[in-house]
Parts: C-alpha cells; structure tokens; sequence
C-alpha cells in the first residue's frame, strides 16, 4: 500500500483526493493538513504548524498538495527535509515561490508539479503545442473560465498555454482582457472569466481573415484531476529525486 497524506484537505480538491484515495485499493489515506484540526474520511487533519510531525508519525510515502502557493511551498520544504515525494497541484507560484520549491526539492525527493493533471488537459497542451507550429501567422487568444471561488488569475492551466505558445510561435505580448481604442497587434490575447461553479474551461483560437480554428478542453467534475494526481502518486513514490511533469507521467512527448 502507498501511505498518503493530503495537504489542503478540506478544500474542494482535497476532499475529492481524500476520497477517491479512500476508495482505491492500492492507496492507504494516513492523514490530511489543513488551517484549522478535523477529521476526512476516518483519519486526522492536523493544523500546518503540525505537519513535520504527522509526517514523522505517519511516515507517508507521498504528500499530495492542493492549497495556495505560499503554503504549498511551505509544505514542499517540509516534505522534502523528510524525505517524502510529493505531488503539487497548486497554482499560482510567483517565479521566487517556483525556485524556493526546486531547491528545496533537488537531490532529496521526487515530485511531479503540474498546473493541470487531467489526462485530457495534458493531451489538450499538446494539441496546442501542434497547432502552434502550423500556426505561427495567426491572431491568437486564450480564455480560460473557472468558478467564482478560485483565486489565482489566469489560471495555471492557462500560464502553461501561454508558455507553450511562446515554445512554439515566440514571443508575443500578452494583452490581459481590453478596454477602450487599441489596434491589434502581434499580440496574444487572455481572458478570464469567474462564475458559479465552472470546473475548468481552457480555448485557445487562432484566427485570420475568413476563418478561426478554436482548441478547447472543458472539465465537469473534479474528479479528472483527482484520478490524474493519484496517478502521479502512485509514479513518482521510488523515482530518483528531481522535478517531473505529467508528461513523464504519462509518457508523452515534450
Ligand atoms: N493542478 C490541477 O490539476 C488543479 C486542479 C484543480 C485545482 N488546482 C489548484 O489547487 C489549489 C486548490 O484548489 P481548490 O479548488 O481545492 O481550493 P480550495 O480553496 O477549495 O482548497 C484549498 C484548501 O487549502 C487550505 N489551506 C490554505 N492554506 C493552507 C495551509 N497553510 N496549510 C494547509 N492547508 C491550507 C484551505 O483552507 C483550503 O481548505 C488551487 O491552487 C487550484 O488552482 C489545481
């Protein structure tokens, strides 16, 4: 049995990992941290300030993280100085917070980070990264739709398009939403829209004159995510330490 311990484990993701972790066969759940102490699915949730010790206590093979940058980057240094391989799905990382969490992870553990763990989504990237190559001369904008809860803007998933894009048709500046008299420019576009309770919508559209080819990926439940982390969970325990994405995991190519 792989011994998992979730980080933000009363949040919307965490208690779906709870769950499905629960559920599983091959999983054993060993404990949850959250900001205030509770119970998930018949285990603790033990406060932040408690984490080393449930991880000296539980001995867990995997932290699985889905909270907020500056505390995931918290929960990364703590994982890692015990040795214990850890999957992020946070979003949201300033560049400082993303070198804080490498240094901390190199040579001592193995971690996936990833803005989006769907299987879909990872496929959906790749598309983009395709479509980018053929379509260099095209208008591109991105828009990304998630629920009135979320908190980071644009999302992860859509930080990852736009550094795929920039990969694939190069620089180009970002213009986030637009108001009053502006030209087009060779410029992407990015929007964002917050409300109710979207799971996760991502378009990236290339248009010129007379014609527009759009990409999408939609969510319905958060379960797509959930299976793809417990997926990344279940890789990365035994890897040698070091930083891996959910192409490793999925054995696709960059
Ligand atoms: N990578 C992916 O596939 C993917 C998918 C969905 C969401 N996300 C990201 O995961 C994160 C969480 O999303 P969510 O919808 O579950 O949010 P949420 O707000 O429902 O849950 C976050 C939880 O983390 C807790 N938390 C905050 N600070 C903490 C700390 N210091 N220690 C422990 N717990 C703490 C909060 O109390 C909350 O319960 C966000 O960054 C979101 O963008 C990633």
């Amino acid at each position: 049995m792989i011994k998992v311990v979730v980080c933000g484990a009363s949040g919307r993701m965490g208690q779906t990992i709870g769950r499905m972790v629960k559920e599983s066969s091959d999983l054993e759940l060993v404990g949850g941290i959250n900001l205030k102490p509770s119970k998930f699915f018949n285990v603790d949730i033990v406060e932040s300030k408690n984490s080393e010790s449930l991880l000296v206590s539980t001995k867990p093979d995997v932290l699985i993280d889905f909270t907020i940058a500056h505390a995931a980057v918290e929960n990364v240094k703590v994982a890692a100085r015990n040795k214990v391989a850890l999957v992020v799905g946070t979003t949201g990382f300033t560049n400082e917070q993303r070198a804080e969490m490498e240094k901390a992870i190199k040579g001592n553990v193995p971690a996936v980070i990833s803005s989006n763990f769907s299987v879909g989504v990872n496929i959906f990237w790749q598309l983009v990264r395709d479509a980018g190559k053929l379509l260099k001369e095209y208008d591109i904008e991105v828009i990304e739709a998630h629920h009135r809860n979320k908190k980071d803007a644009p999302s992860g998933t859509a930080k990852t398009i736009l550094q795929i894009l920039e990969e694939e048709v190069g620089p180009r500046k970002k213009i986030y939403g637009r108001e009053g008299v502006m030209e087009r420019q060779n410029e992407i576009g990015v929007h964002v829209i917050r409300g109710g309770d979207i799971v996760g919508d991502h378009t990236v559209m290339f248009s010129k004159n007379f014609e527009t080819i759009e990409l999408s990926h939609r969510a319905y439940d958060r379960s797509v995510f959930a299976t793809g982390a417990l997926h990344a969970a279940r890789w990365v325990v035994g890897k040698k330490p070091g930083i891996y994405g959910m192409s490793d995991v999925l054995s696709l190519k960059k």
